[in-house]
């Protein structure tokens, strides 16, 4: 089978998809393209969410979750809760080759992986990270000083919810997950996903760009999705398996993606923060959809010389 390559991406994925496409123009495969593109991403220092330059966890760790996925086989690697190496993707990508009897790998196991395998350590936490954790770290002390009169159990209360807000709250501008999904000319797709999560998430946490199905999936037969956001509720309604079965039902890739944020947000959720998904058909077919307007995603093809960016429906 032959196709039109083309290579779309969630916002700030624009950074990475012209070495994607690069490669997919060369004639080479979606799994290298999508490889590249996100490396190009988690490089990006500037960009708090994913890679080298990501916000830490509660303990000031970077902690990095990343996977890929391939249509035709539906093999699937991913690493969650990974410290210390600054390309998630590739270890995912190792994780799928190298460990087939195995998708996923977590935290320390994960390292040792990464190392045996010849990856570098390097440090992840900038400077501009550490004193984004260290203001947010100040905002709580004036929290503490602002409830003085209150009863201990009321400051306790009060000082537990404001936490939790501040740990899960996005921060303003563009924010979370990088997923890139790919077609090559040999009609083959990709789908990964790559993220530093939450800002000051509870250690250990892994989300749903680690999770086949949730964050990620693909399936040559129909079509890949993947999703950014809010993990856990990718998580409770599987939301990238729910869009591809969307595809198979027949739905455009703007439609399953609608349908699926509209099944989230069906779901009680008292942080109630967004969602968003993109998907790409076999075909070369592709769209999105998010919770907030404004929200777009990038594409590639190869008459494109730099990535356009398209709007994601929203669902409101
Ligand atoms: N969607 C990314 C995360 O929840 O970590």
């Amino acid at each position: 089978m032959t196709a039109r390559p083309v290579i779309i991406g969630s916002e700030r994925s624009d950074v990475g998809l012209p070495a994607g496409m690069a490669i997919l123009r060369a004639g080479g495969r979606a799994i290298d393209a999508v490889e590249a593109a996100l490396r190009e991403c988690e490089d990006n220092e500037a960009d708090h969410y994913v890679g080298t330059g990501g916000l830490p966890n509660a303990r000031g760790e970077v902690q990095l979750d990343a996977s890929i996925m391939v249509g035709s086989t539906r093999a699937f690697g991913a690493v969650g809760a990974l410290r210390d190496f600054p390309h998630p993707i590739s270890i995912a990508r190792a994780v799928l080759e190298r460990l087939p009897q195995h998708c996923l790998l977590v935290g320390e196991g994960a390292e040792t992986f990464a190392q045996e395998c010849g990856f570098a350590r390097a440090e992840l936490l900038t400077d501009e990270a550490r004193r984004l954790y260290l203001d947010a770290l100040g905002a709580q002390d004036a929290v503490e000083g602002e409830h003085t009169e209150a009863s201990p159990g009321d400051r306790r209360y009060r000082e537990t919810a404001r936490a939790l807000m501040q740990r899960l709250a996005p921060h303003d501008g563009p924010w979370g997950t990088i997923n890139v999904l790919a077609l090559d000319a040999a009609g083959e797709l990709c789908v990964g996903v790559s993220t530093s999560g939450y800002p000051w998430k509870y250690p250990g946490r892994v989300g749903d760009s680690a999770l086949p199905g949730a964050g990620n999936y693909c399936d040559l037969r129909y079509g890949g999705a993947a999703c950014t956001g809010r993990g856990e509720m990718a998580m409770r309604v599987c939301g990238a398996r729910e869009i591809v079965d969307l595809l198979a039902a027949g739905a455009t890739p703007e439609r399953a993606c609608a349908e699926m944020l509209a099944d989230a947000r069906s779901l009680p959720d008292e942080f109630a923060a967004e969602l968003r998904a993109l998907a790409l058909t076999p075909d070369g077919r592709h769209g999105g959809a998010a919770g907030k307007e404004g929200s777009v995603y990038a594409l590639m093809t190869v008459g494109h010389s730099a990535p356009e960016i398209r709007p994601r429906r929203l669902v409101s």
